[in-house]
């Protein structure tokens, strides 16, 4: 029993395992709790700054989680044997390769939502933050970039809740 414990893939399936976790559990901790508190606790500029903060911090916990499963999940193939050329042939091959393609379509949302929103959104808040006030259009641009940031954040979450729906079959 303690050899099936502590065998190596034991271990490469708990680090995709908690990869997953740390990964999908941060997005749900900010959506769940950290959100819904800052918006009653802080005026709407410290808020953001804030929140910038906490992007920049998850987001150095997402790439080491993302990278880690993407490593691990090759390896977890490699121990059912998959044939990666071949993966549309067999009925875990096509669960797999949904899941792939699940998954690269996380990778372009997260790059988007990193890249783009959340440095413009930063950018406009430590403008007014500079200023000392809310000018109207920076206010309006930065409302407008918020709305199309949370839609962005909320598809990746039912990606990933998918992305999950999709492993639990492969190992059912
Ligand atoms: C957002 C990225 C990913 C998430 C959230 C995720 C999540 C999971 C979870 C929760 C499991 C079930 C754990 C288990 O019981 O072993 C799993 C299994 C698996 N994952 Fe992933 N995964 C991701 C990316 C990948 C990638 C990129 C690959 C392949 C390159 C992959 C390949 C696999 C395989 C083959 C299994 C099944 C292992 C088995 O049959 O024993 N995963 N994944």
């Amino acid at each position: 029993m303690l050899d099936t414990v502590f065998s190596i893939w034991s271990w490469i399936r708990w680090i995709h395992i908690m990869s997953a976790i740390a990964w999908i559990g941060g997005q749900l901790f900010i959506l769940l709790i950290l959100l819904p508190i800052m918006r009653t606790a802080l005026p709407r500029n410290e808020r953001t700054l804030l929140f910038a903060q906490v992007g920049r911090r998850y987001a150095v916990v997402s790439w080491i989680a993302l990278t880690l499963l993407i490593v691990t999940g090759f390896l977890n193939g490699e121990r059912r044997s998959v044939a990666w050329e071949h993966l549309t042939d067999s009925s875990y091959g096509r669960i797999l390769f949904t899941k792939l393609i699940f998954v690269a379509i996380v990778l372009v949302v997260t790059l988007v939502h990193a890249l783009y929103f959340g440095r413009r959104i930063t950018e406009l808040a430590e403008r007014s933050a500079t200023i000392g006030y809310d000018d109207p259009k920076i206010a309006a641009e930065r409302r407008r970039l918020q709305i199309l940031s949370g839609v962005l954040s909320g598809l990746n979450l039912l990606l990933n809740l998918v992305v999950v729906l999709l492993a639990a079959a492969l190992v059912a």
